[in-house]
Formats: structure tokens, sequence, C-alpha cells
């Protein structure tokens, strides 16, 4: 996996799941039946175990720390909750310039001097994962998350999930110096989340700009982008251990084809497509090669074997375009996606050779 997101083209392409951990698991249903979402995050035992079930389950090649993209804000004293089957939700959605200026005056450092329970569960998750490497005889490595300024602020100014973000494209144009404000600090709070798990021992890090797909690529380039750079900034500046060249850092957002060419434009070395735009297409749009990850349409879970196979092989053609290809969902497993297709997804990725 490490090595595909860096470039090299192992025999079998790797695959991990966006959201693999989740509810479309029975053992993490049965887990996570007491407590809230943002205590199973901040309890290092469980979060450990819920990020270790897709990897037992499914054969995974990596997994993804279970947490969430709001869990550096609560971390920082932001009054944030998870609602089932909607989102995060905000007591006090950012309204005003004076809102926006108390939230920006929170020092970012918090993240990490409250973060103990997170570097405990990146901890616990990595020794478990190599006690599961030597019995599958390969390295499986941990991949960290955040999520970018633009996803956080869209959740932070509307208060909650929303359609069309609305409320902070219009920030954006409306005042500008405070959307400015809003996405530095956005990027060093959601930056030392990342920066932390990467500490901490995970093996690449990943930034979530789900909502990114929103906006006009004037939009994105000028008052977007910069501060995803940021973000990743604090993860590219850590000292790497001893005997790892690089950091591998991965870029995905949902709806994303007319900004691919900016987003690559970072300092990356993967880009996650979601399944709207078939990767050679992608690859011919970036002008640049990445390792692109991706991106097998969440709704073929749902498709009769030989359909759901087929379409895992044509992805796996089309990712030959690029150095690199890690193969992924074009956005996250649903909750009632049936856990026997996404290990059968597996089998067929690491069963087929290029020709
Ligand atoms: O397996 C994994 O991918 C690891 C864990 C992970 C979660 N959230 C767990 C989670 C990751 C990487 C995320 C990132 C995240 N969270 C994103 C970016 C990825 C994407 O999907 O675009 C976003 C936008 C969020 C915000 C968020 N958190 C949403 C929209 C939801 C869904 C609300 C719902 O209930 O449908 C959540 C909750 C959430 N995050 C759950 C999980 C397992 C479900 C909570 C539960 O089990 O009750």
């Amino acid at each position: 996996m490490v090595r595909a997101l860096l470039g090299d083209r192992p025999e079998i392409t790797p695959v991990w799941f966006m959201r693999q951990a989740g509810r479309s698991l029975p053992e993490y249903r049965a887990l996570r039946s007491r407590g809230t979402m943002l205590e199973a995050c901040l309890d290092p035992a469980l979060a450990s175990e819920i990020t270790m079930q897709p990897v037992r389950r499914h054969g995974v090649d990596a997994a993804i720390f279970f947490s969430d993209i709001i869990v550096p804000l609560a971390l920082v004293g932001i009054d944030v909750e998870i609602a089932p089957g909607r989102g995060p939700v905000f007591s006090k959605p950012l309204r005003t310039a004076a809102d926006i200026a108390a939230t920006v005056a929170i020092d970012p450092a918090l993240v990490v001097e409250r973060g103990g329970a997170v570097a405990d569960a990146v901890g616990r998750t990595t020794a478990m994962l190599a006690d599961l490497s030597d019995e599958r005889g390969e390295p499986i490595p941990l991949i960290g998350f955040a999520g970018a300024p633009f996803t956080l602020a869209a959740y932070l100014v509307e208060g909650g999930p929303s359609k069309d973000h609305m409320a902070a494209r219009r920030l954006i144009h409306e005042d500008a110096p405070a959307w400015r404000d809003l996405t530095s600090w956005l990027a060093e709070v959601t930056g030392r989340f990342l920066a932390l798990q990467i500490e901490a021992g995970a093996s690449a890090g990943q930034l979530f700009d789900s909502w990114a797909g929103g906006l006009s690529p004037a939009d994105y380039r000028s008052s977007v982008l910069p501060a995803s750079v940021a973000a990743l900034a604090h993860a590219r500046s850590l000292p790497l251990p001893e005997g790892v060249d690089r950091l591998p850092l991965v870029h995905f957002g949902v709806g994303t084809g007319e900004i691919l060419a900016d987003m690559a434009s970072a300092d990356i070395d993967a880009l996650g497509v979601d399944y709207r735009v078939p990767l050679d297409v992608a690859r011919a749009r970036i002008g640049r090669d990445l390792t692109l990850q991706g991106n097998l349409d969440p709704a073929m879970l749902y498709a009769p074997e030989p359909v759901r196979t087929a379409a895992v092989h044509e992805i796996l053609t089309a990712g030959r375009a690029a150095r690199a290809h890690v193969f992924n969902l074009g956005h996250g497993v649903p909750m009632d996606a049936d856990p026997d297709a996404i290990s059968a997804v597996v089998r067929t990725v690491h069963d087929w050779r290029a020709r």
C-alpha cells in the first residue's frame, strides 16, 4: 500500500475502503450499541478495536483510523455532536464575523495538548496491526486522516450538514477576510490532528475535502486550496522515522471532476477520485503523474456478482493509466452494504493481474 501510494506498482493492486469501519459491519454495531460516536472516537481501546474490524474481516491492505473529521474541533472545545443518520451538528453555528473572531482566537495547539486519547488509540492500533502483519506476512499500514478546512468550515458555518453548502460559499464572497481567518485557523487545527496521528505511528495520511466539489474552480483555487495546502504542510514537515524517505499523503473529494488538477497541485502523492470520473480520464486531467485512488461506485456493492466484478475489472484497467493505483470506492461504504460484497471486491482486486 505504502509503495503504491508513493508510485510503485506492486504485482497485486492494494485496496482499502473509505468508511470500511462502521455501520456496515455487525461487529461494529455490537461494539457501538452504547455511548455516542464522539465518546467512541476518544476511547482508545474501542477506537483501535473498531479500526481493526474491517482489516480482519475483509483482508484489506490498510486500516483507516476510526475517528471523525470533527474530532479536533471537539478537542479544542467547540460544542459539536454527531447526530446518527445526519452527521456533525454544532450548537452555535458561526453566523457573524464576531462568532468567527471568537473561534479563531482558540489556540490550535489544544488539539495536541488534549489529543492524548487519539495518540493512544493510534499506538494501540499500530501494535495490533503489527501482530496481524506477522500472521499475513506483509505490513498493514494505518492511514491517518483529517477533514480539509473547506469541508469543516461548511459544517461550522451551516451548523450541520447541508445540500449546497450555501452558507460557506456565501461567506467566501460576503466577508473574504473572515473566510480567510476561519480557513487559516482550521488548517492549523486539522493539520495538527493529522500530524498527531502520524507522529503516533500512522504510515500515511488522507485529507478529506468531501464537499469541495460544490465550488467553482476559481473559488476553489483562490479561497480553499491554500488552506488545504497549509493543513497538509503540518504532516509534510514532520521528521521521518529511520529508513522512511517520504510520507504518503492522499487528497480526496467528491464531485471534484472540474478541480482535479488543482487538488493534484498540492504536495501530495496520491489523488482520490470519486466514481464520476474514470481513472484514465482523471490521469489526463491532472497533468501530473500521481498515484490514483478509487473509484468503484458504492452503488455497485448491491449489483449481481458478474456486474460488480466487471466494474472492478474496468476500474483496474483504467487505473493502468496512472503511475500506480490504490483501489477504493468512489466515496464511503454505505451503511446497509452487504459486508460479503465488500470482501468479494477485495478478492477480485487481489486476484486481478494486468495483462
Ligand atoms: O472507516 C473509516 O472511513 C474511518 C472512520 C471515518 C468516519 N468518518 C467514521 C464515522 C472517517 C474517515 C470519517 C470522515 C468523515 N466524517 C468525513 C469525510 C469522509 C466522507 O464521508 O466524505 C465526513 C464528511 C464526516 C462527517 C460525518 N461523520 C458524517 C457525514 C457522518 C455520517 C452521519 C450518519 O450517521 O450517517 C458522520 C458519522 C460517522 N463517522 C460514522 C462513522 C462510522 C457513523 C456514526 C455512527 O456509527 O453512529
